[in-house]
């Protein structure tokens, strides 16, 4: 990008020596030579049927009612969004427009937003079904939650979990997910996983939350269950727990510990939907796994927020087929909070299932979700937590998340090369709780084994955040947007993995 930029202001600086005439013609830009083209890669991934955008912008009609607005929005820099500080790392996903494209698009707003001559550009192919896979092809798999879900007009409804059985039985492999909302404006997020229905349980009829709405989708106790098998089952756990862990213990039975990063990324999938997260795609040549084989049961976390008028949505997932030979696997690596003002945190033993079911309920409450970190306290602008991982094995690193409620405020991933030099991969200097990217590295970045990275995050719970709804209360850490979370998921190869794959493709 900013190579093509000197080179474009090279040519405007030759052109100024030339007769005043020519120069006024070859200043001028038109939609179809100059600004379309911008419009087209910057903008048109919002602004289509569709998506989160209030109109289109694929064509000279779509655009000229709202040169105005543009010209506006876009020398403010409030379009299109984009929140990290342009010094650090570049991004494939950045959609941000450099200083010669704001002067190009003010220039032909100014000079009465001309269409010109030439061919109308054209625009990206996408997918009239509002999937957003760049390639604008619909999923190869696609899972439909199978009611509709009705929001009320108005009033605030929690966090909620539902349940459905995973159609899948064997290992998929993908090149992406995608979690598809249904309806834009009424959903706040869906977090989707996958489990294990817990031994005695099934999926059945109950409150969708304390106090809310009987549905068909929810885990209540199973009659026809074995009472004895069961009791079994129990007492097998809590002797487990006591126990050293056993590397070659059941892998489905791990795969359900969220406290083990490995159970947590292979749990992760289909991924998620929080405005400004399309489709996850992985790097080209690279897979992610499906376990079919290892769950059965689909967890839809979802937040749903009033309108103002009654409204149904009906999400869905998809997912893109990755050819057979693709399957260098991206890994996640969650970057457990380490420090919390300065304080050093220690990991906790592993929770027994009793305690875990304990914590889930405090969750539901608005507590609990990180048990090691204590609350912010009440007007703090200035509440930092710091997440820590360290690289056992040469990896590559290909993407990087974010995820803060409305407190967070600023936040940087810092690696530590093994000989002690520094590197800020990203920063995002003001977050904002409505856009959330994954930042997708330009070129993926390889790490030797024991690179450290750091996540530095800044929370402002002071009434000076014009987004905290309640400065002077303490802020548990949980997944209800009234309280906040400290997120971090970094996408990774691990190098040994890639060349295994190139010896046995030989
Ligand atoms: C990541 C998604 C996204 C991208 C990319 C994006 N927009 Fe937007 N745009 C939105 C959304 C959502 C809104 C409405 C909410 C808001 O204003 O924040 C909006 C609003 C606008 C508005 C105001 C419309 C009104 O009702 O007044 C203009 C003008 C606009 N965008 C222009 C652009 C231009 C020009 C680009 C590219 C240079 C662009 N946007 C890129 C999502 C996007």
């Amino acid at each position: 990008m900013k190579r093509v930029l000197s080179v474009a202001t090279g040519i405007l600086m030759v052109l100024s020596l030339a007769p005043a005439h020519a120069t006024a013609a070859a200043e001028t830009p038109t939609y179809n030579q100059d600004v379309g083209p911008i419009l087209l890669s910057n903008c048109a991934s919002c602004h289509r049927p569709n998506q989160i955008a209030p109109m289109p912008l694929l064509s000279y009609k779509d655009a000229r009612p709202w040169a105005r607005a543009i010209k506006a929005k876009v020398a403010s820099r409030e379009m299109p969004p984009w929140f990290a500080d342009p010094r650090f790392g570049e991004f494939s996903n950045d959609t941000s427009l450099s200083t010669d494209e704001i002067a190009t698009i003010s220039a032909w707003v100014d000079a009465g937003a001309p269409e010109g001559d030439g061919p109308a550009p054209v625009p990206p192919r996408f997918s009239e079904a509002g999937w957003s896979h760049p390639s604008g092809l619909d999923p190869d798999y696609v899972i439909d939650f199978p009611v509709e879900w009705h929001i009320d007009a108005d009033g605030e409804s929690p966090n909620f979990n539902l349940f459905t059985p995973l159609p899948l039985d064997d290992v998929m492999w993908v090149s992406a997910t995608e979690v598809r909302p249904g309806n834009l404006p009424v959903t706040h997020h869906i977090v989707t996983r996958l489990m294990n229905t817990p031994p005695g349980m099934k999926i059945g009829t109950g409150p969708a939350w304390s106090g809310g709405p009987e549905v068909d989708y929810v885990l209540v106790p199973d009659p026809d269950a074995d009472q004895e098998e069961l009791a079994a089952t129990r007492k097998a756990r809590a002797e487990a727990a006591k126990e050293p862990k056993d590397k070659d213990a059941d892998e489905a039975e791990d795969a359900d510990d969220f406290q083990d990063p490995s159970a947590a990324e292979a749990g992760a999938g289909f991924g998620a939907y929080i405005p400004g997260v399309g489709a996850s795609v992985v790097r080209e040549g690279h897979a992610r796994s499906i376990r079919g084989d290892l769950f059965d049961t689909i967890v839809w976390n979802l937040h749903y927020q009033a309108t103002g008028k009654p409204e149904t949505a009906r999400p869905s997932i998809g997912a893109w087929l990755a050819d057979e030979e693709d399957n260098t696997t991206e890994h996640a690596l969650l970057l457990r909070e380490s420090t919390s003002q300065g304080k050093q945190l220690v990991a906790p033993p592993p929770m027994t299932p009793e305690e875990r079911a304990a914590a889930g309920r405090r969750n539901q409450a608005g507590q609990g979700l990180n048990p090691l970190l204590a609350p912010i306290p009440p007007n703090d602008a200035n509440w930092t937590v710091t997440g820590f991982a360290a690289f056992q094995n040469d990896a590559v690193i290909n993407n990087l998340l974010i995820h803060a409620h409305l407190r967070g405020r600023d936040f940087t991933y810092l690696l530590t090369y093994p000989d002690g030099r520094e590197e800020i991969l990203l920063r995002v200097p003001n977050y904002s709780f409505d856009w959330q990217y994954q930042y997708q590295l330009t070129e993926p970045l390889q790490v030797p084994a024991g690179s450290t990275l750091k996540l530095i995050s800044r929370y402002d719970n002071s009434a000076s955040n014009r987004l905290n709804p309640a400065p002077q209360k303490e802020v548990y850490w949980s997944e209800q947007s009234w309280d906040d979370m400290f997120l971090s998921l970094v996408g990774y190869t691990l190098v040994d993995e890639v060349k295994e794959k190139g010896t046995t493709d030989e």
